[in-house]
């Protein structure tokens, strides 16, 4: 690469990305997501990349913002081979991939599938971030906030009983929806893929999501099913694994 352009480059990700307590930008991100960002805001998907929201071990997700200041949320799915095997599970067996993806390419097809999860849910009308783009390993979405601040997890919200009946009719729906109109399974449904957000709960997290046709989809719907039930009953919601099945309108032999 040119020396004017690498100089380009660097200047340009310095000034607009701004993590705070870190010195450098450099001990976040690896070269190659560096690049992408840079590619990112070059291109105009993005113009800067504010605080991280969330830096778990698979994935970080960062405040960032469009040209006009509309606030988005940014995923970038570490690129790590620890996760390889867990990915591939999912890939094998879901239809819109013919090939399993090696390498960094299986992380790739990980933020591509939860893009392309994201868009057949928010089209089916639940309540899932709203995907605008991806790239590589970055996967750039609707913003969810509460109050200026970002959308907190269902786990963390207090919330009285009359609501909390809300939002498990709610979710309930959703679940009802993607059974039957997307054909699909969340996977990984619980109180921390769950956000509060406008008076809403939105599902996130939807990259290991798979259509019902997956080898692997009737078992996870076993454990959303579970997940839902525990949670709720939990918090003094009076439902039952039976009335989950019955609502969603499950084949019981298919659980
Ligand atoms: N669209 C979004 N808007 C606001 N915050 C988000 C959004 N997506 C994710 N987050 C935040 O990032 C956290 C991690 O995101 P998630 O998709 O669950 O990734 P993972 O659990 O794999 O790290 C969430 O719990 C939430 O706090
Ligand atoms: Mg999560």
């Amino acid at each position: 690469m040119p020396h004017g352009k690498k100089k380009e480059q660097d200047d340009l990700l310095k000034e607009r990305i701004h993590i705070p307590g870190r010195k450098t930008y450099e001990e976040v991100f690896d070269k190659r997501t560096l690049m992408e960002l840079y590619n990112l805001m070059k291109d105009g998907v993005i113009d800067i990349l504010d605080h991280p929201i969330s830096t778990g071990k698979e994935a970080k997700v960062f405040r960032g913002e469009q040209k006009d200041g509309t606030p988005v949320a940014v995923k970038i799915m570490r690129i790590n081979t620890a996760v390889f095997k867990k990915y591939r599970r999912y890939i094998e067996g879901d239809h819109r991939f013919k090939d399993v993806p090696k390498g960094v390419k299986m992380i790739y097809s990980w933020a591509r599938k939860e893009f392309s999860n994201l868009r057949v849910m928010h089209k089916a009308g639940i309540k899932v971030p709203e995907p605008i783009s991806f790239s590589k390993n970055i996967l750039i979405m609707e913003y969810l906030d509460h109050r200026g601040y970002p959308a907190p997890m269902l786990k963390d919200v207090k919330i009285d009983q009359e609501d909390m009946e809300y939002v498990s009719d709610q979710i309930l729906g959703y679940m009802k929806t993607l059974y039957n109109e997307v054909e699909m399974v969340h996977g990984d449904l619980s109180e921390f893929n769950v956000l509060i957000s406008k008076g809403y709960p939105y599902l996130i997290d939807v990259s290991q999501s798979v259509f019902l046709d997956h080898p692997e989809a009737i078992d996870l719907l076993e454990r959303d099913v579970k997940n839902f039930v525990r949670y709720f009953r939990d918090n003094g919601v009076d439902v039952t694994e039976e009335d989950v099945v019955d609502e969603i309108g499950i084949e019981v032999e298919e659980i």
